[in-house]
Order: structure tokens, then C-alpha cells, then sequence
């Protein structure tokens, strides 16, 4: 496995080749760095899955180009999903859609529909599209940490997880921090009407304000949805708006002060620094063995939700 930093075209060529054959390549996307294998390669695919830890009843995201590449993966699609295509890719946005014949199973984990995003970074795009010049159709790609950990948003941070599991010939791309920070906002299409799955960077009022309405809106209002008991989480306890202990690793927003003898791993002078440098806190947090993390979560809706949604589902229970 080597780690390619600021790619040229060439190195980026060789990557779409890598995966064209079958292997992974990590690569940037500006919510975090994705695993990524070839979208029809059953085999390859596999990989991502024996890698990561990950159950594979769980779908992946295919990664494609641009809106052109949609009709390929998916059949029906109605005309707000393609609105939404229009406005917000590339982007961190997730369109779950009905599948065509080339989604497969191992690709879907079995459902009828498929995940689909065009992401907003040079280096990923340029991927994509060296990989669709090769004959590839689009790019599977999860977050690329063992699965239940903290996302990567940076080459190293993709080493540090999975580098001991990746293969001679496997390559990471390594294209500077993702700049959004946390996952894609992921959107179901398929339920007659917008249906937010996954908060993310494309908020519930960017959402509406481009289509009128949104199905779950009322979900926009609850400030927990974990699905799994422990997802997004760092090796240490974290904990939640409660007052730090010396020793403690703290995050919060610039204007709140640390507490003497508290360890300070973040502190973000807005909401975008906060989503942005959430992930590598965490991690930091790891390095340095602390065995309590403790967070003051962002008020308000848009990006502070989605941010809640995640360290819900990192907090220890
Ligand atoms: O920002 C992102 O979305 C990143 C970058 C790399 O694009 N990817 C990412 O993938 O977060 P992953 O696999 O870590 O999370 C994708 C989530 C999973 O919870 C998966 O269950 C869900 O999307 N998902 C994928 N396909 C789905 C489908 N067809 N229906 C419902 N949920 C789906
Ligand atoms: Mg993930």
C-alpha cells in the first residue's frame, strides 16, 4: 500500500487503473475519505467489507462523475430526486434511488434501491472520471475506518485504521482534510417524497427551500437518532455537555474557556471548523490515550444537527 500526497493526473490515472483491476484505493472526498473498489466487482467489493469489519447486509454508496452517470445505476427516478442532483452535486449529498440491472446485490446489501453521491473534491472527481474513461461504470466507496470507528478525514487517519489490511498494490490518495468533515447527508427517494436518513451538510432548510416540502420533517426536530449502539466512536468514553475532570480531553467552541488541567483537542470558531475538525479531535483524543472525551454540542439546526447526530451515536451508553 503506498500513499500518493497531492496526486497528478498521472498518479491518479494509475489509481483508476488499480481499481479498474480490481484493488482498493482510498481517496478524498470532502465529507471524509472513502474505500473505494470497483461498483461491478463482486470480488473487489468483498474486500471492502473483510477490511472494514463490516457487515454485509450493509449497503455502499456508488460514487459516480456527475448527474450524467445517474440513469446507469438507477431506474424511476422521480423529478424532485433530479432537482435535488441538479442543485446540490457535486456535493455531500446521498440519493438513495430505485436500482437498475447494474446495481447488484453485494452492492445494495440486497435492496431494490442504491445509494448514489458525486462528490465536490478535485481529486476524487478526477478519479471518477479516469475510472468511467477505463470502461468503470462507478465507485463503491464507505467511510474508510473499521466499521463503528470514527471516520477518516485525512490520509494518515485512513493509514492509522486500515493501512495494516491494505495490500501491496492497493493505494491511498492522499488530497489535504476533507473540508465538510461529516458524512454525506443521505436523502431516500423512493418513499414518495424527500426522506432524510443521515443529516448532513445539506440541511433539512436547504432541502426545503429548493422543493417546498420534505417528508420526515418532524425528524428535523429530534436531537437523537442512533440506529447503532456504538457508531463514530473513538476508543475513549465520551461524553456529552457534562463538566470535564482534569485529565479529560474537551471539544467545544472557541468562546467557552478550558477548565484548568483539561486537555484541550478542538476549538472551533464556527460550526463549519466545528464539523471539519470534529473527527480528527476524536482521534487525537486516541493518540494521546485519554480515557474520557467530553464535548459541548452545537445548538441549533442545519450543520449543529447533523454534528449532534453523530456524537449521539459516538457517546458511550
Ligand atoms: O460522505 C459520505 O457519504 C461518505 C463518503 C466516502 O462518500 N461515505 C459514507 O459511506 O459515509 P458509509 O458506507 O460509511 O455510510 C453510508 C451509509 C450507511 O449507513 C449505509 O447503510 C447507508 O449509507 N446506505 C447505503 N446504501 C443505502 C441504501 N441503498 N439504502 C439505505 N441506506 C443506504
Ligand atoms: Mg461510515
Amino acid at each position: 500500500m503506498e500513499i500518493t500526497s497531492n496526486p497528478t493526473q498521472n498518479e491518479i490515472k494509475r489509481a483508476a487503473k488499480a481499481l479498474k483491476d480490481g484493488h482498493l484505493v482510498a481517496f478524498p472526498t470532502e465529507t471524509v475519505y472513502g474505500l473505494g473498489a470497483d461498483a461491478t466487482n463482486e470480488k473487489a467489493i468483498s474486500r471492502i467489507y473483510s477490511v472494514k469489519g463490516r457487515p454485509t447486509n450493509h449497503p455502499l454508496i456508488v460514487h459516480i462523475s456527475s448527474i450524467g452517470q445517474l440513469h446507469k445505476w438507477a431506474i424511476d427516478i422521480p423529478d424532485y430526486a433530479i432537482k435535488l442532483a441538479k442543485k446540490f452535486w457535486p456535493g455531500p449529498m446521498t440519493l438513495i434511488l430505485k436500482r437498475s440491472d447494474l446495481a447488484k446485490d453485494y452492492v445494495t446489501g440486497g435492496q431494490d434501491n442504491v445509494a448514489l453521491r458525486v462528490p465536490n473534491q478535485p481529486v476524487a472527481l478526477s478519479l471518477l472520471s479516469e475510472f468511467e474513461l477505463l470502461g468503470g461504470q462507478g465507485v463503491a466507496a464507505p467511510s474508510a475506518n473499521k466499521f463503528g470507528a470514527v471516520s477518516p478525514t485525512s490520509a494518515k487517519a485512513v493509514k492509522d485504521e486500515i493501512g495494516n489490511l491494505l495490500k501491496i498494490e492497493d493505494l491511498i490518495l492522499d488530497g489535504g482534510q476533507s473540508l465538510v468533515g461529516i458524512e454525506s447527508t443521505i436523502i431516500d427517494c423512493t418513499k414518495g417524497g424527500p426522506t432524510v436518513l443521515r443529516p448532513g451538510a445539506i440541511t433539512y432548510k436547504m432541502i426545503k427551500g429548493l422543493l417546498g416540502y420534505i417528508k420526515n420533517e418532524k425528524y428535523a426536530q429530534i436531537r437523537v437518532s442512533g440506529q447503532f449502539k456504538s457508531h463514530y466512536s473513538p476508543k475513549a468514553i465520551v461524553l456529552l455537555d457534562t463538566k470535564p475532570e482534569p485529565g479529560d480531553g474537551f471539544i467545544a467552541q472557541a468562546e467557552i474557556l478550558t477548565p484548568t488541567g483539561v486537555i484541550r483537542l478542538a476549538t472551533p470558531i464556527d460550526i463549519d471548523m466545528f464539523a471539519r475538525d470534529l473527527y480528527a479531535a476524536l482521534r487525537l483524543g486516541d493518540d494521546k490515550n485519554l480515557s474520557r472525551i467530553v464535548v459541548y454540542t452545537p445548538e441549533g439546526d442545519g450543520l449543529s444537527a447533523a454534528i449532534r447526530d453523530r456524537l449521539e451515536k459516538a457517546k458511550s451508553k
